[in-house]
This record gives C-alpha cells, structure tokens and sequence, in this order.
C-alpha cells in the first residue's frame, strides 16, 4: 500500500513524479504530495486523489530536477493534508516518503517528546524522519549514517526516500518490507514501488531487498547492507511494454482487464500447454517434483482472491493428485502456531507478489523446513524471490484494484501443476489427462465468447443494481467462485454480498431469502449439478430471485431462474475460469450504474503491503 516516486538527474522532475504517482494511485489514494528541491526544499500535498494535487499545483512553482512523490493509503491518522506525505523534519531540512508501518513509533515518539520535538501530523513516517534528523543533529554524522543507525531500531515494514536540501542531488532509500525499483537511465535514476512509473524511460531495473540502502545520484547508484557494506546492484531487464499499464481505449482498467483474460490465460499456457505432445513444461515443478509428488501435504497460503483461487486448486489437487490440501489465509497462518512439517509443501498465491500477510507466512514455513512453492504474477516481486521456486501467471500488470485476469491466471497455473503432479505420480489416467490438457487450452476461446454476450450481464447488472444485499451460491469447484463473485461485488458496487457452498444455505441463510433478495447461483454442469437445482428449487419455493450461471442448453435451470447467463460446457476443472467471468462484469457493471470508481473502489489498495 501506498506509491513511492523519486527523480534524479537533468529533465524535470515534477512532471515524470506526477506521471508515476498517476500510475501507482492503484496503491492507494487517500492523499497525495510530492517535494522538490531547487534553492531550497518546497513540499505540496493534498488530500484526495493525486488529479487534486496537480489542479491544486497549477501556476505553483515546480521548477526542480530531484523530487520524490507519494500517494497514500492511511494506516497512521486520518487521510488528509496534515497527514500526506511527504513529510518535513523539524529542522526544516529533511522532506520523506515511507510505505509501510513502523510498529515501534510511540515510544520513539515519546523519547523525541522529551527531547522538546513536537509533530504537525499523526504518522509514524513523521516520527521517523525526526528520529533520522535528531540521530543525524546529535552525531554529526552523514544522513546515510543517521539512516542506517535510526533504521536499526525500527520494527516493522518501510520503503522509505528521503532528500536533504544541503544536498540536492541525492535520494537516500531503504527498504524491508515494503517494495523499491530502481531505474537506470543515463545521467539519471528513477525510484518507484513498482515499474510502472519507470518503464517508459528505461527498462534496466535494480530490485533492491530488505535491509539495503541505496544513495543515488544522478550518475551513481551506491547500494550497502545496513552494516555500511558495499553491495553490487543486480541489474535487470523489464519485461514489460508500456501498452501493458495504459487503458488502451477501455474506460476503466478493470473492464480492460476483464476482457484481457483470452490473451492473458493464452499467454499463461503459451510455452507450458502442448496438447499434441501431451506435456506441460514448467521448469518450477520439474525441478522439485521429488518434493512436490511426496509432499505429506500442501498448504496454500494467500489472501483476498488469490486465497480463493487457492481453494479451487484444493479441489483439483486432492481429485487429481491425492495429496492432502489445506488453504489458509496468510493472516492467520502466520500469527498462529502452525504445525509444518519437514515433508510438506507451501503454495503461496499472490498477485503483486507484495502481501505482507502471505510474505511473513512463507518465511514462518521457511524457518520449519517446508518447501515454497509461489504463483505470482508481478516478475522479480518479493514473494517470487522469497520462494524456492515456482510459476509465474504471465498475466500482465493488473492495475484495477479489483483483481480480475490474475485469477484466472492463477487457476491456469494451479491446474497445471495439479496435471503435471498427477501425470508424473501415476494417480491420472492417460485417458482423462489428456482430454483435460484439451480443455485447459481450450479455456481462452471460451473465454472470448462468454465476453461477445457481456452486454446480457449489462442488463442483469441494470436490473438488480439497487439490491442492498446478494448472496452467491455453489457447491464444488465453483463454491470458490461463489465466494469470489460475492468479493468482487462488495468491493466494487458496496452491495453487501455472502458467498456459501449452495447446500450450507438450508443451515441459516436462507432466513435472508425475501421476494427481493437477489440470489446468484454458480450453476454450470458439472457432478454437484443436480443437488445444486435442488438448491434452487428451495429458493424457488421461497420466491427468492434466482439469476443464474449455467452451462450452454441447461433448460431445467433456466425454468427455474428469473435471468440466467450461459457459458460453454467445459469440465469441472477448468469450469471456474469460465463460470468466474459473468461475476466479474456483473460486479464491474453495478459499480458502473451506481456511478462508482470501480478501478479505485473506497478504503481499498490494489497492494496490501501492510498487515
Ligand atoms: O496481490 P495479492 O494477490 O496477494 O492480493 C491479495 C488480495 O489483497 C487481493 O486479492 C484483494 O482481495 C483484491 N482486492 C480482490 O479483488
């Protein structure tokens, strides 16, 4: 959560950190700032989204060539102005831009308080910065010092980039925690949370890890461990275009991501999928299939969407491999006291590779012994370094906060390993193993044409947009796809919304069942199909408003809904990916008639790199 930015070097920096902090407003978007040096420090910020800052910085004098930018996610204090970053010392010297949370501010506050130190915000992040400046005052030491000194003493998750008006060429960064790219151009460094800000001036990129800190320089880039050591930058080429994170003629990021997926999905096959020669290849599982085939157990660790897409890949894993799975939220996993043992095998399921929750539960599994396997989207993230080994979902930058095209991706993945295990361990037939290699490469065609009829979701979304309440319902594979379409509905159009496995409704939800409830079922044909009509049936009786996903030709289900939406037949296993996508544009539609920013929705990050 939250977007950093930095320049140095000859163009102006204003400009390229307004652009940047545009493209990481994904991270959060409760307030923006930016500060520049030039003759002196001038800080501007602004509560609101980062077009208000720019309006509000129209005619101010933003003449600089270093400059570093924040858009915010509140964690410490109310979003408002007092409390954007960035943040100035008290001395008037320091300017700071942090993501992440300093667990330990209080009682560093309280120390500074007694030393006469008063603060104009509720931030950890000022708490901090006065604390680098006091170390810096008290020691006469260089700000690289008093940085590596304060960062000693701090607990918890930063990214942080500070300037130093008697200084104005140089960034001092450091990270643990919370994500930092570094761009290399000539004669110039650009800094970000993520790439995106980066990628249309140079593709030659320094990730840097916990614990490092960078000083950079227009024409130098110094990283050393907090031990004052040296340490070579590892530098790496960005595989990204710059169409990748534009909206490309959509108008919203989310409805360009939903529509993406045929692509997507193709791109996370192509390469792996070959149907001819009956064969996936992914490096990732060949290199550890001893441990993979013998696990004891799988665990899937993940949050939000991509813990349930973990809880499909427990269905498919356990018919299709007979091992034992186990899904859990990584918020959970890793504050309690786990049993893990030598033998089993970690899933980590992640998108932007940055959830902080699921990067502390790999390293508590680490620490006893197991195996992590990562499925991540974002190249070179933290969760992807921090894994033993894995498979990237290929599915492009994801920018609506609202995850989309990275669940599907996911559930390619995870339906290839399932595949590639299975084969491997003898617990598939020849026969079914190569009927589900055509399926899955199958999936992106059918993708595309569930997308030609979105305008039928339209009209569904149209018609039940005023509902206060929804609930989605499936049993199976597509009980996670229930639990999904409730997700994505909540954070997009703010209609309170369950998902429940459609035979656990008879024990209490269906209380709720009302001539007005909206009930969404998650109906495709699959080998739960007949109990699932009975479900429907029993809403039927209720007068419950029944819409429903069902597969291509399904009368019986059809007579029994009030809208229906079809998908092709396909099987069970690769059904979510198909069954997913009408829940997809009906929550994207609702937020659209009710007028929503669906690519930002409220109190919401597209990266929670907090816990
Ligand atoms: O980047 P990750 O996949 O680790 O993120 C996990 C969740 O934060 C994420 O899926 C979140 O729930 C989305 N807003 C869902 O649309």
């Amino acid at each position: 959560m939250c977007g950093i930015v930095g320049y140095t070097g000859p163009r102006e920096a204003y400009p390229i950190v307004l652009k940047g902090l545009k493209r990481l407003e994904y991270r959060g978007y409760d307030s923006s700032g930016v500060a520049l040096l030039n003759h002196g420090l001038k800080v501007y910020k602004k509560k609101g989204k980062v077009a208000e800052l720019e309006e509000s910085l129209i005619g101010a004098d933003v003449k600089a060539n270093i400059g570093i930018g924040h858009t915010r996610w509140a964690t410490h204090g109310e979003p408002s102005d007092r409390n954007a970053h960035p943040h100035e010392s008290a001395s008037g010297r320091l300017a700071m831009i942090h993501n992440g949370i300093i667990e330990n501010y209080a009682l560093i506050k309280k120390e500074l308080e007694n030393k006469g130190y008063s603060f104009k915000s509720d931030t950890d992040t000022e708490v901090l910065l006065n604390f680098i400046d006091d170390i810096q005052q008290h020691n006469d030491c260089s700000l690289e010092e008093a940085v590596r000194v304060a960062l000693k003493r701090v607990v918890g998750a930063y990214c942080i980039l500070l300037i130093d008006k008697e200084d104005p060429h140089t960034i001092i960064a450091a990270r643990k925690g919370s994500p930092l790219v570094i761009g290399i151009g000539k004669g110039e460094h650009f800094l970000a949370s993520d790439a995106s800000p980066i990628i249309e001036y140079t593709k030659e990129v320094v990730y840097v890890n916990d614990y490092e800190l960078a000083i950079v320089r227009p024409d130098e880039l110094i990283l050393k461990n907090l031990g004052n050591e040296k340490i070579t930058p590892y530098v790496t080429k960005l595989d990204m275009e710059l169409a990748a994170i534009e909206k490309g003629g959509y108008d919203h990021f989310m409805i360009k991501e939903i529509f993406e997926q045929p692509k997507t999905i193709y791109d996370c096959l192509r390469g792996r999928l070959d149907v001819a020669k009956g064969t996936i290849t992914m490096a990732g599982v060949e290199n550890y299939m001893e441990q993979l085939k013998n696990a004891h157990r799988i665990i899937i660790i993940a949050c939000g969407t991509s813990w349930h897409a973990g809880l499909v890949a427990e269905y498919i894993i356990e018919e299709l491999c007979r091992i034992p799975v186990e899904v859990e939220y990584a918020s959970e996993f890793r504050y309690r006291n786990p049993v893990v043992n030598k033998g089993d095998v970690i899933i980590a399921i992640s998108q932007s590779g940055e959830t902080a929750d699921t990067l502390v539960a790999i390293e508590k599994a680490k620490e006893q012994g197991a195996i992590i396997f990562g499925v991540v989207n974002a190249v070179g993230s933290s969760i992807a370094r921090a894994s033993h080994t894995g498979a990237y979902t290929h599915s492009g930058p994801e920018i609506g906060v609202a995850s989309t095209k990275a669940f599907t991706g996911q559930l390619a993945v995870l339906t290839m390993i399932a595949l590639k295990i299975a084969h491997n361990k003898g617990t598939i037939s020849e026969e079914r193993y190569l009927q589900l290699l055509q399926d899955l490469h199958d999936v992106p065609e059918k993708v595309d044409a569930i997308l030609k009829n979105a305008e039928e979701v339209k009209a569904i979304a149209d018609k039940y947009k005023d509902s206060t309440d929804a609930l989605f319902l499936g049993r199976g594979y597509n009980f996670p796809v229930a639990l999904e379409g409730a997700l994505k509905l909540k954070e997009i159009s703010y209609i309170h919304a369950e998902g429940y496995p459609a035979a656990e409704m008879k024990h209490g939800p269906i209380a709720l069942v009302t001539e007005t409830l909206p009930v969404i079922f998650v109906a495709t044909k699959d080998s739960y199909h007949e109990k699932v009509v009975s479900n429907m049936q029993e809403i039927k009786a209720r007068k419950g408003r029944v819409i429903s996903i069902i597969t291509e030709g399904d009368e019986l289900s059809t007579s029994l809904s009030n809208d229906v939406f079809a998908v092709p037949p396909a099987d069970e296993i690769v059904a979510p990916m198909l069954s997913v996508i009408p829940l997809q544009l009906l929550s994207y539609y609702v937020g659209i008639a009710k007028g929503y920013d669906v690519d930002k929705p409220r109190n919401l990050a597209k990266s929670v790199t907090v816990e």
